[in-house]
C-alpha cells in the first residue's frame, strides 16, 4: 500500500522525523573557557578587556594561517566588514559596483550606503552563484567593483569570472560569509581578490558570538586602510601614532570594532572549523547518495568540478514534473515531516524592492530565479548523523510518492 496525501505530516499524518534534529550547539564548553580566560587575563593584569588586544590578535592570526597568509581586521559584523572593504578601495564617487544575484542584504546596502550605483549580476546556469559572462554583461564603464558571494559555502568559478574582473579593471571583494574555508583548486576562497569579507555570526561555519565579521586582505594598503576604516580613522600604520591625539586621526570614520570577548570566542569555533566544514560535508555527501540511488523526484546539484565546498545550506533539485504539486508545496511538506527546509529561499537581489528600484540597468536575474525556483535548501548542522540524513532522505522519499505524477 503506498504513502496516501492523508499520510502525510502537512495533512495530520505521523512525522517522518518526530524527534527534534539535533541542535547545533556551536557555543559550548570550549568557548566559555575562552571567555574565562578573557577575563583571567584582564584580573591577572589589573586592565579591563577592551580591543585589539591579544585575543584579536591570535584569532586574526590564526585565521591568516588558515587562508594561507594575508591580514585581517576583525569587526562587528559581517555587514560592517563589506561595508569597510568597500570603502578601502576609495572608488571614485557614483562608480558602479555589482553585486550578486543571491546574497545577503548585507553585502547589498554598503554600495547604496556609500552613494555608488548598484547593478546586480544574473547567477550561472543552475547555480545561485555568478558566473563569468553573467558578470561581464553586468558591467558598464564606470564599473568599478564587483562583491561576489561564494552563494551556500558553493565557491563561484573564481578563474574565470577574476578573469573578466581583471580585463576590465574590476576589484573584486569576495563574500566568503557563507563559505568558510571553502577551495578552489587547492586555495582557500578569499585569497582571490583584493579583499574578502567573512560574516562571523552565530549561524556561521564558525562563529565570534552572536555577531561579527572578518575583513580580509592580502594587500598590505588596503589592510591598512580598513584598519583605520573600522576605528574612528586612526592611523594604526604609523607604529607612533597616539591614540589619545585625534588631531592625527586620517578622516572620519565609525568605530567597528570587534572586542576580546569575540575574538576569542572565534579563536575557539575556528579551531573547529576543518572539522565542521568535513561533518557538513559527510552530512551533504548522505543527503545526496541517498537522492540519486532512490528519489526520482529530488536530485543532488553536483559542486563546481575543482572545488570543496563548506556548506551553509545544502540544496537539491526538484523535478515537477514528476509531482501533483509545486515545489514550495512539496518543500513544505518534507519541512512538515520534522526536517529542516527553506522552501522557498528569498535571497535573490532582484526581488527586494529596497534594492531592484535602485539598481541601474536591468533588475532581472533570470537564471537565479530560475533555480531558485527549481530547488529548496535543506538546513542541516555539523551534528547531523548519518541517521540524521536519512530521515531528510525517508522524508523527501515519503512525500514523494505521495504526490507522485506517474
Ligand atoms: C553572504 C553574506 N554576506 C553578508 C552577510 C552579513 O553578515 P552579518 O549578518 O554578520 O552582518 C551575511 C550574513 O548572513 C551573508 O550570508
Amino acid at each position: 500500500m503506498g504513502v496516501k496525501p492523508s499520510d502525510l505530516a502537512i495533512h495530520g499524518g505521523p512525522k517522518t522525523r518526530a524527534q527534534p534534529l539535533p541542535p547545533r550547539r556551536l557555543f559550548g564548553v570550549a568557548e566559555l573557557e575562552s571567555v574565562r580566560a578573557v577575563f583571567e587575563e584582564a584580573w591577572a593584569s589589573g586592565a579591563d578587556f577592551g580591543y585589539q588586544g591579544s585575543f584579536e590578535q591570535a584569532y586574526v592570526e590564526a585565521f591568516c594561517r588558515l587562508q594561507g597568509g594575508g591580514r585581517a581586521d576583525a569587526v562587528a559584523s559581517g555587514t560592517a566588514a563589506v561595508w569597510l572593504a568597500l570603502a578601502a578601495l576609495d572608488l571614485e564617487p557614483e562608480s558602479d559596483v555589482v553585486v550578486s544575484p543571491v546574497t545577503d542584504p548585507g553585502g547589498v546596502a554598503p554600495v547604496l550606503l556609500q552613494g555608488h550605483g548598484l547593478a546586480v549580476a544574473d547567477a550561472a546556469p543552475g547555480s545561485f552563484n555568478v558566473g563569468p559572462e553573467e558578470l561581464e554583461r553586468a558591467l558598464t564603464p564606470r564599473t568599478r567593483a564587483a562583491i561576489l558571494t561564494h552563494a551556500g559555502g558553493r565557491p563561484f568559478d573564481l578563474e574565470p569570472v577574476m578573469e573578466v574582473a581583471a580585463r576590465r579593471g574590476v576589484a573584486v571583494i569576495e563574500d566568503c560569509s557563507q563559505a568558510h574555508g571553502a577551495l578552489y583548486k587547492g586555495r582557500r576562497v578569499g585569497t582571490f581578490g583584493a579583499a574578502a569579507v567573512f560574516s562571523t555570526m552565530f549561524s556561521k561555519a564558525h562563529a565570534t558570538g552572536g555577531s561579527g565579521g572578518l575583513a580580509y586582505t592580502r594587500d598590505e594598503s588596503l589592510y591598512w586602510r580598513v584598519r583605520a576604516l573600522a576605528d574612528r580613522g586612526k592611523p594604526f600604520r604609523d607604529a607612533a601614532f597616539d591614540p589619545r591625539d585625534p588631531r592625527a586621526f586620517l578622516f572620519p570614520a565609525l568605530n567597528l570594532n570587534l572586542d576580546e570577548v569575540s575574538c576569542a570566542i572565534g579563536l575557539s569555533t575556528l579551531s573547529r572549523l576543518e572539522d565542521t566544514i568535513e561533518r557538513r560535508l559527510a552530512v551533504a555527501r548522505w543527503i545526496d547518495e541517498g537522492l540519486a540511488a532512490r528519489s526520482r523526484a529530488v536530485s543532488p546539484v553536483p559542486a563546481l568540478p575543482g572545488t570543496a565546498p563548506s556548506p551553509f545550506f545544502h540544496t537539491v533539485r526538484v523535478d515537477e514534473r514528476r509531482l501533483m504539486v509545486s515545489k514550495v508545496d512539496f518543500a513544505k511538506a518534507v519541512q512538515a515531516e520534522g526536517i529542516w527546509i527553506n522552501p522557498d529561499y528569498r535571497y535573490v537581489v532582484a526581488e527586494w524592492p529596497w534594492a531592484a528600484g535602485r539598481v541601474r540597468g536591468k533588475a532581472s536575474t533570470p537564471n537565479a530565479a530560475a533555480f531558485r525556483d527549481a530547488t529548496f535548501n535543506v538546513l542541516f548542522n555539523e551534528r547531523f548523523t548519518r541517521e540524521d540524513a536519512e530521515d531528510v532522505v525517508r522524508s523527501i522519499l515519503k512525500v514523494e510518492e505521495a504526490y507522485r505524477a506517474d
